[in-house]
């Protein structure tokens, strides 16, 4: 992705000691970068807040991750938000969460106009509450033309059901002749994922500490980098994003073969 140099320095004037633009090498960016956002809760719990409040912090720190990613020229974000697994909450934490994603993604908009933000959804966005679905499918149909960084939101995601899925589809093409067995391939499962048109991640990042999938990505983090932070997500901000691209690229990614 085109990066504007000037905004980019702009961005990251008055860093902290340890970490600045000149740690990481932009010739040799992640393409794609994935999080786990995780710790909004234990981040409120810890400074006596309610969980709601730090579900609200946590969408601050992803507008801030946005927006370091389209400085960096980052081609495409994604971001775990709501797996399925997620609708065990108590109903109240549910139903709050679902108003956050309609009311964020509703005011987030200006954002994607103003930086050429293309969004996508990852999961089966059809069965969330109406007013959620709706809001979705407004912001694709309003950025779908946008041609700057590709944000991914994973809501009512789950990386076996989603592979599940592609069988299915895979199973239908069959039986209507489209498909023949012989020609299942790894690219025909690839192609019926909800990450078809996008690249594998080259960089995973979990917050908060804990060292799980969590029933994410599984077919598409084979060969990524996985970067664990002990920051909570509320408080992880553009500098530990320059810690983990910086961590990567002290990485020797192989995929399977002798080093080079
Ligand atoms: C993990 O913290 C975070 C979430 C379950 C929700 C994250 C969602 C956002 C930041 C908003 C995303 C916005 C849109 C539009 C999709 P946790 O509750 O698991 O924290 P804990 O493990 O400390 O309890």
């Amino acid at each position: 992705m085109e990066r504007d140099d000037k905004k980019l320095q702009a961005h990251y004037e008055g860093h902290p000691a340890d970490i600045s633009l000149d740690d990481v090498d932009l010739d040799r960016l992640p393409r794609h970068i994935t999080i786990i956002m995780d710790g909004n809760g234990r981040w409120a719990t810890s400074r006596g807040l309610s969980r709601a409040e730090g579900h609200r912090a946590g969408v601050d720190s992803l507008r801030e991750t946005i927006t370091a990613c389209v400085r960096l020229g980052i081609d495409y974000l994604s971001c775990y938000a709501f797996s399925t697994e997620n609708w065990g909450r108590p109903q109240q934490e549910v139903e709050l969460l679902m108003q956050l994603f309609a009311v964020t993604l509703e005011n987030e908009l200006p954002l994607f106009d103003q930086e050429n933000v293309r969004l996508e959804f990852l999961g089966d966005i059809d069965a969330l509450p109406e007013e959620v679905r709706d809001t979705f499918h407004r912001g694709l149909e309003r950025t779908k033309g946008y041609t700057g960084m590709t944000l991914a939101l994973a809501v009512n995601y789950g990386a076996r059901a989603e592979i599940a899925r592609a069988a299915r589809l895979i199973a239908q093409d069959v039986a209507d002749g489209r498909l023949a067995p012989a020609d299942v391939d790894e690219q025909a499962i690839a192609s019926r994922l909800y990450t078809a048109d996008m690249p594998d991640p080259d960089l995973l990042i979990r917050t908060s500490g804990e060292l799980r999938l969590s029933n994410y990505l599984l077919w598409q983090l084979a060969y990524s980098e996985f970067y664990a932070t002990d920051v909570y997500w509320p408080d992880f901000d553009r500098y530990e994003l320059l810690r983990a691209i910086r961590a990567y690229q002290n990485r020797n990614r192989r995929f399977g073969k002798v080093a080079s």
